[in-house]
């Protein structure tokens, strides 16, 4: 955390320096009340009145200026603080593998980024604030009692421990709950995205009352313990009180004695001291207020670390290609299963080759591994066995954005960002010029169904291309891919949600102007791939065939009874 504050060290040092300019405000104030009360009221000294009182004035506006000032350098330190730690949090969440992102857990990476670290601002806002106003009231109120009457100081040495108790008792039963309210904030976190994420799929479904069920037994189960954690804080204070006006009343009987018997005490002092006898027993509950803080808030340092220092699960290789455009891809006995179930291959010993600028088509049924394979070659996940090269070269050995520069990938699932169609479409081509955007538009098919949107190329997509139709999403996410011009582009089940006829188009398009790039294309259905230079069949992550349409007609069961029951589909439905 040091290295964060480092960079604001000057304001860290700034901010309790003022604070002791605000503190002196209130140290002196009762001391010079004292000599008001003594010496003008009592003493019939209005002239002193007077004098004192422009004093307290002057006290007045220097301690808030000081005030201010302290407070303007704390915020200053704490939010930049957080502003640097949201950032470094937000980097290396963009660095995550698909597979640590999973474990996390998108809610509870939210949370970090937001609730955990402003809860750790206000730790760091609190440390060059409270604790030093808290620390030097403490011992400046008991010295200031001291020197008002030994005894009195003796009264709040007998109080100090019964408070302690009191907010170490309190304490103890509260701070395990802290830990307990943010796994809750975590859990409604992650219900809420979900749910808002997939409102259409909830609606469909109508499974609005389980949705809400759900959110309310984690939202109930929040306000419990948050109950239970402030139920237990709501005894403290006034447990506090109890002391502290047993010891007003102590000091009241002393003070009213010795202004009797021997008269070395004014009643002036006796005012005085029961304000510094306050302001310490007082600066016990702040300091218990200060704890809670820190150990809430070290809690949640303590998950924004784990987020920090979690190094990327993939390293990025060194490699420079000196060669030009290419687009070779190799699968050598690859073999690949997914972190959370390492007994369960999901691909077994998969090998084929792919000449530069060849059509390959990936077909199998569903769930036999098609895009956890195209998810290899831009590295979303790593192989656990056998090797994937790209242009002869393992893709391991590239630099992260070096590889993926080659590749266009379009996925199964479209995502497109709440911006404009040509800000989508430009998303990783940013400084492409209009010409470009329209004609990878074209080549995905997208251009006419753009150009009757009221505003075309600007118009807005509205949250993950919810105002789109899902062949439109899968255009225009194609066209984003186009418009890379990659060595290597990979269509998983990306053209799924097109009528065969603007399918087609798409293909002719591909064969057209996409000669030179090597196309690795999903399909479920056999009329996207038969045209295809090579069909690989998988069959339960196995490669079971290789061969063009009619080659593996006469050769493979599998392809052969994937065709018969799309042919049988087709008759049916006519
Ligand atoms: N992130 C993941 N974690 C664990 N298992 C996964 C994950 N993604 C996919 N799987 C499993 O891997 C297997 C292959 O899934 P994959 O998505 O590659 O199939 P697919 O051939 O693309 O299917 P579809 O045609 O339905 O898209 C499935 O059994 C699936 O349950
Ligand atoms: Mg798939």
């Amino acid at each position: 955390m040091l290295q964060y504050l480092k960079k604001y060290r000057l304001y860290c040092l700034l901010a309790p320096l003022f604070m002791l300019g605000e503190i002196a405000m209130d140290m002196w104030q009762p001391a010079m009340m004292a000599i008001i009360v003594d010496k003008g009221v009592l003493g019939g000294n209005i002239d002193l009145i007077w004098e004192m009182g422009i004093w307290m004035l002057l006290l007045v506006i220097f301690g808030g200026t000081c005030g201010i000032l302290c407070g303007v350098f704390a915020s200053i330190a704490a939010q930049n603080f957080g502003n640097d730690v949201r950032k470094d949090l937000f980097s290396r969440i963009m660095n995550f593998s698909f597979q640590q992102t999973d474990q996390f857990t998108t809610g509870s990476l939210i949370t970090r980024i937001t609730n955990d670290v402003s809860r750790v601002e206000q730790m760091v806002m609190m440390s060059v604030r409270s604790v030093v106003r808290c620390t030097v009231m403490f011992f400046g109120g008991i010295y200031m009692l001291y020197l008002q009457s030994p005894r009195f100081a003796l009264v709040a040495a007998c109080g100090l421990p019964v408070i302690a108790a009191f907010v170490i008792f309190f304490l103890r039963k509260v701070s395990p709950l802290f830990t307990i309210i943010q796994q809750k904030l975590d859990q409604i976190n992650c219900i809420v995205q979900e749910n808002i994420a997939g409102a259409r799929v909830v609606k469909a479904y109508v499974k609005e009352a389980q949705a809400l069920a759900l959110f309310s037994k984690a939202n109930d189960q929040l306000c419990i313990v948050n109950l239970r954690a402030q139920t237990a804080l709501a005894f403290l204070n006034p447990c506090v009180n109890i002391v502290l006006n047993i010891c007003t009343v102590v000091v009241l009987y002393i003070g009213g004695i010795t202004i009797q018997t021997d008269g070395n005490i004014t009643p002036g002092q006796v005012m005085a001291s029961i304000t510094y006898l306050s302001m310490i027993l007082m600066r016990i509950i702040f300091m218990a207020n200060i704890f809670q803080t820190f150990t809430r808030s070290s809690a949640s340092w303590k998950r924004i670390r784990e987020v920090l220092e979690t190094k990327p699960a993939q390293k990025s290789g060194t490699y420079v290609s000196e060669k030009g455009h290419q687009g070779e891809i190799e699968f050598r006995n690859v073999s690949f299963s997914y972190p959370d179930a390492p007994d369960n291959p999901v691909l077994k010993n998969v090998s084929f080759q792919i000449e530069p600028g060849q059509t390959v088509a990936v077909i199998g049924s569903t769930g036999s591994g098609k895009s956890s394979l195209v998810h290899l070659i831009p590295r979303f996940y790593d192989t656990t066995g056998g090797e994937v090269l790209v242009d002869g070269i393992n893709v391991r050995d590239y630099p992260m954005e070096v590889l993926r520069d080659k590749i266009g990938i379009v996925q199964q699932k479209s995502e497109l960002f709440s911006r404009s169609i040509e800000e989508n479409i430009t998303w990783g081509t940013p400084n492409a010029d209009p010409e470009e955007i329209r004609r990878a538009a074209r080549l995905a098919q997208a251009e006419d169904f753009i150009q009757n949107t009221p505003n075309g190329y600007q118009t807005h997509v509205t949250e993950s291309g919810h105002s789109l139709s899902g062949g439109q999403k899968q255009r225009i996410s194609i066209a984003r891919a186009m418009l890379k011009r990659p060595e290597i582009l990979i269509l998983d089940d990306a053209a799924s949600a097109l009528d065969l006829k603007t399918e087609a188009a798409l293909q002719a398009s591909f064969n057209r102007e996409l000669e030179g790039t090597t196309k690795l294309i999903v399909a479920q259905r056999v009329a996207s791939v038969k045209n295809a230079d090579k069909i690989l069949v998988l069959d339960d992550g196995q490669l079971s065939a290789r061969g063009t349409h009619e080659e593996l007609l006469k050769t493979s069961p599998v392809y052969g009874e994937i065709c018969r029951s799309q042919i049988k589909q087709e008759v049916n439905a006519s």
